[in-house]
């Protein structure tokens, strides 16, 4: 079996994450943090732990500071080092290692995330290449695409990320339909984008993270705004599956949306728990709250 290694990580980040206004009207959603580090480094982090050297972001108006994050900052550098942060400074240098190199596309207008993935052709070409929403952070112990990858070079085909949503909220993803089970891995048979409950296929949903090839491009330049007048990217994925598998993977790990206020805050708690200087004293901060509120 052909084993293709991946090399490009594609972030469409050019959304105007209009559920977190009004923190995002000047700011990117994906630089919101989580505890220290924004959204977006996360998911540059796992990108790089899957395999990816080459980062495509694909941005938008108000998106200038996530450019920013990823260039070198000579001057904070020399600040933290003449001040002895040399923990601060490690951060601040590990951001991007030097083997991995960032591209920046700019997403002219938002047509919607098929149209934003089509920006990233002229640098991903025929390749396989992987695509990560930032805003659904997955906390897993073998990274989201790093298992991805896996299946991806086991298949070769286009995987996408999947999990089970209750019933109610098909509407808020591409739902799909699947057969041939194999464990965690099954085959595409119908995509559907935001189904109503009654009309969904499945309640298996598709969440930020796909494995895809690069046919998908011809496809995105081919099917036209679908719903919402957007061009969505399950459309393409619905027109890839005419012509090859397209695969769906049910990933090991614990999703965040965190383009939910609900969902960021629910990540901010457990991450806070989890961190390595800070968990202990929120834990018992958190302790310590929840008694007093349950003497109320
Ligand atoms: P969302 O549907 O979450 O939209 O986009 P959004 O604008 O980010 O957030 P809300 O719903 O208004 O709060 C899914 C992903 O596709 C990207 C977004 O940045 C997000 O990562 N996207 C969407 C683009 O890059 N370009 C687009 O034209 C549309």
């Amino acid at each position: 079996m052909q084993k293709s290694k991946i090399q490009f990580a594609v972030f469409p980040v050019a959304g105007r994450g209009t559920r977190f206004l009004p923190a995002t009207k000047a700011s990117p959603k994906e630089m919101l943090p989580i505890v220290d580090k924004p959204l977006i480094q996360y998911a540059t982090e796992e990108a790089l732990s899957a395999g990816a050297t080459k980062l495509v972001f694909i941005t938008g108006s108000t998106k200038r500071a996530i450019a920013d994050h990823f260039d070198i900052d000579h001057e904070l550098e020399e600040e933290l080092e003449k001040q002895g942060k040399d923990d601060l400074l490690k951060a601040v240098k590990d951001i991007v290692p030097s083997w991995a190199s960032c591209i920046f596309i700019r997403q002219g207008s938002p047509l919607g995330l098929g149209h934003a993935v089509l920006c990233a052709r002229p640098v991903v070409e025929n390749q396989p290449f992987f695509v990560h929403l930032a805003d659904d952070l997955i906390d897993a112990e073998i990274s989201c695409l790093k298992q991805m990858a896996e299946v991806h070079a086991a298949r070769d085909a286009s995987v996408l990320g999947v999990e089970l949503v209750p019933k109610e909220d098909t509407n808020k993803y591409g739902i799909v339909a699947t057969e041939n089970r194999d464990g965690k891995i099954s085959r595409v048979t119908k995509i559907v984008e935001k189904p109503k409950p009654e009309n969904a296929p499945s309640n298996l949903a598709v969440v930020g993270r796909y494995v895809l090839t690069g046919r998908i491009f011809e496809k995105l330049t081919t099917i036209g705004r679908g719903a919402g007048g957007e061009i969505q990217l399950t459309d393409g994925i619905a027109a890839l599956m005419n012509d090859e598998p397209v695969y769906a993977y049910e990933f090991a790990g614990k999703r965040y949306d965190c383009g939910s206020k609900l969902g960021y805050l629910q990540a901010t708690v457990e991450y806070g728990l989890k961190h390595e200087s800070l968990g202990d004293s929120f834990s018992k901060y958190l302790k310590d709250f929840t008694s007093k509120m349950n003497q109320k």
